[in-house]
């Protein structure tokens, strides 16, 4: 079934945008949402200007450790991009509607480029720790069987509304990172609800099924940003790996590993940004 984004759903979105509007009067075109411990390397200057979710109209707020819930006017030596550190997660008991809020927020706000980062676990024997995956595609094991109000079936037009999320905005990055010499991998990331990290029985599952990292998030983003016209490019850092979930991996240890591994993401996120 085709998918649509609900009219109603994104005017709820309106104000949060015209408030971002009067704090931030130039809205940069590209935005980033920042993943698990990923968030902590965008350090504040003084010329950074924040804003909490906490004051956005119908916009959720959040309570994970590791996010923080604010918006970053960020400067990445050259151009501006919104930092949205902090998401939110189906584990912490939210909707999709609250889930793609984001998405919905920079679509109102006229942003057509989005970078979504994430901490994930590789189940590709060849990703080290501290490596970044750019998403070659995605499998979606969120079986949101309720499309709530966010989501509605547009017809009965049976093509997938999110096939390979190769946009030619990270051709572009591929090709840059290639010439300035910045390793990556690519992969099949597989988005699944948590909150527990995997069992063995399901490490050689997703791999079987073709997945190269595995990670709590970004699937329904990302999917609503396809319905939404953006371009997007999606970056796992590899927290840990396969054989280390087995051994039972801990939120801690994956923020930890995140905020280890973070300027190396911030670097590609850079080249994204400045392209
Ligand atoms: N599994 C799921 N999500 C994750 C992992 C993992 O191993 N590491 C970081 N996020």
């Amino acid at each position: 079934m085709k998918l649509d984004m609900n009219s109603k759903y994104l005017k709820k979105f309106t104000s949060a945008a015209n408030q971002v509007r009067n704090i931030i009067s130039d809205i940069p075109d590209i935005a980033i949402i920042a993943g698990s411990g990923i968030a902590a390397s965008f350090e504040k200057n003084k010329n950074t200007q924040t804003l909490n979710y906490n004051i956005l109209e119908n916009f959720p707020k959040t309570s994970v450790e590791g996010h923080h819930g604010e918006m970053l006017h960020y400067d990445f030596d050259g151009k501006n991009a919104l930092v949205f550190s902090g998401r939110f997660h189906y584990y912490e008991g939210r909707t999709l509607s609250e889930i793609c809020s984001i998405v919905a927020l920079i679509h109102i706000l006229g942003i057509k480029r989005l970078i979504i980062t994430n901490a994930a676990g590789g189940l590709n024997p060849k990703f080290q720790v501290g490596d970044i995956m750019l998403f070659n595609d995605t499998i979606d094991f969120f079986f949101f069987k309720n499309y709530d109000s966010s989501f509605v079936p547009a017809d009965t037009d049976y093509r997938c509304p999110v096939n390979r999320n190769n946009s030619s905005y990270q051709e572009q990055l591929e090709a840059e990172l290639i010439r300035s010499g910045i390793p990556y991998q690519n992969g099949v990331y597989i988005g699944v609800t948590g909150p527990n990290y995997e069992t063995r029985a399901e490490i050689r599952a997703f791999r079987r099924l073709g997945a190269d990292a595995v990670g709590m998030s970004s699937v329904p983003e990302l999917k609503a940003a396809k319905i939404l016209g953006i371009e997007t490019i999606g970056l796992s850092l590899i927290t840990n790996t396969a054989s280390e979930i087995m051994q039972e991996v801990t939120h801690d240890e994956v923020i930890i590993a995140a905020r280890d591994s973070a300027t190396k993401i911030k670097s590609i996120i850079k080249k994204a940004v400045n392209l």
